[in-house]
């Protein structure tokens, strides 16, 4: 095995980014769609806004642009931001929710981008999550599919937006969306990293992800189990789960900078840092 001791690690450059949350005054756990889900465990409301809050503290804090988009009565799952788009700057995509009780957020969204400038926002035909699915890394697009994104939707994705996109097929029902996954750690053409947990994919995935990035950072189940995959990253600062300790310290080994925030009550719905969060490039 070999790692990267922080003298030698590269410098790693941060890269200011706009963001758009969903504030979480409608958060609750009232079905199930995921094993993280238990409708009988009760959600601390206030504790979940307190941690929300932090999140968008914690990225202003490090220089980026945080929009908020309010939540919407009856949606209580929209505060999962990253499954609202995919936001390129080759275009939009909007979503298509696998399950009918998300099914309302994706005209939410779609109309929050064209108003603000982030349109026209693509209706897709198959069934994709957006960024829960669809992550951005150089000029790959990596697709999970196999519980929520339908495969016909990497190839509909890859049409609108006109670039390759690499399917990857997940395999276990905690990791549900590809980023419970796998965490881009560097977006930047010139020096695209990730980092994953191979355990979530199946064999053929595996290998075309040692293929791409043969360098990169392979995670255990004990920071997977805590979702400490479902992080964002801007080059150089790591937003991520502070029971991600394992992970931090890998992160901190190549040059990363963890920077941790406890969202445990938004966990129960199944996301993290990630999820909370949509990225907007334009
Ligand atoms: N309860 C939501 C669902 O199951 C959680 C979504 C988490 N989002 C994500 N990008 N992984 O759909």
């Amino acid at each position: 095995m070999t790692t990267t001791s922080p003298a030698t690690a590269p410098e790693r450059l941060a890269r200011p980014l706009d963001l758009l949350v969903c504030s979480p005054e409608h958060f609750t756990v009232s079905y199930e769609i995921n094993p993280w889900m238990d409708t009988t465990a009760p959600v601390d409301a206030g504790r979940a806004l307190a941690q929300w809050e932090e999140l968008c503290a914690a990225f202003e804090r490090l220089g980026h642009r945080v929009r908020v988009l309010p939540g919407v009565p009856g949606l209580p799952d929209m505060v999962y931001a990253a499954n609202g788009a995919l936001v390129t700057a080759r275009g939009s995509v909007g979503v298509r929710f696998a399950h009918p009780e998300r099914a309302g957020e994706a005209e939410a969204y779609a109309r929050w981008l064209e108003e603000h400038g982030l349109g026209p926002v693509h209706r897709p035909v198959h069934v994709n999550e957006g960024e829960g699915d669809l992550l951005v890394v150089g000029e790959h697009l990596l697709a999970g599919h196999g519980f929520r994104t339908e495969l016909a939707a990497h190839r509909e994705v890859e049409r609108v937006l006109g670039r390759p996109v690499t399917s990857l097929r997940l395999v276990d029902p905690r990791f549900y969306h590809l980023d419970t996954a796998l965490t881009v750690l560097d977006e930047d053409p010139a020096h695209p990293d990730v980092a994953y947990f191979p355990g979530a994919f199946d064999e053929a995935s595996r290998r075309v992800l040692e293929e791409l990035f043969p360098h990169a950072l392979r995670t255990g189940e004990e920071t997977a189990e805590v979702l400490g995959m479902n992080a964002v990253s801007d080059g150089r600062h790591v937003v991520l789960s502070p029971r991600a300790q394992r992970y931090a310290d890998q992160l901190a080994e190549r040059g990363y900078v963890p920077v941790p925030v406890d969202l445990s009550e938004l966990l129960r719905g199944g996301g993290g840092a990630k999820c909370c969060t949509l990225v907007l490039r334009q």
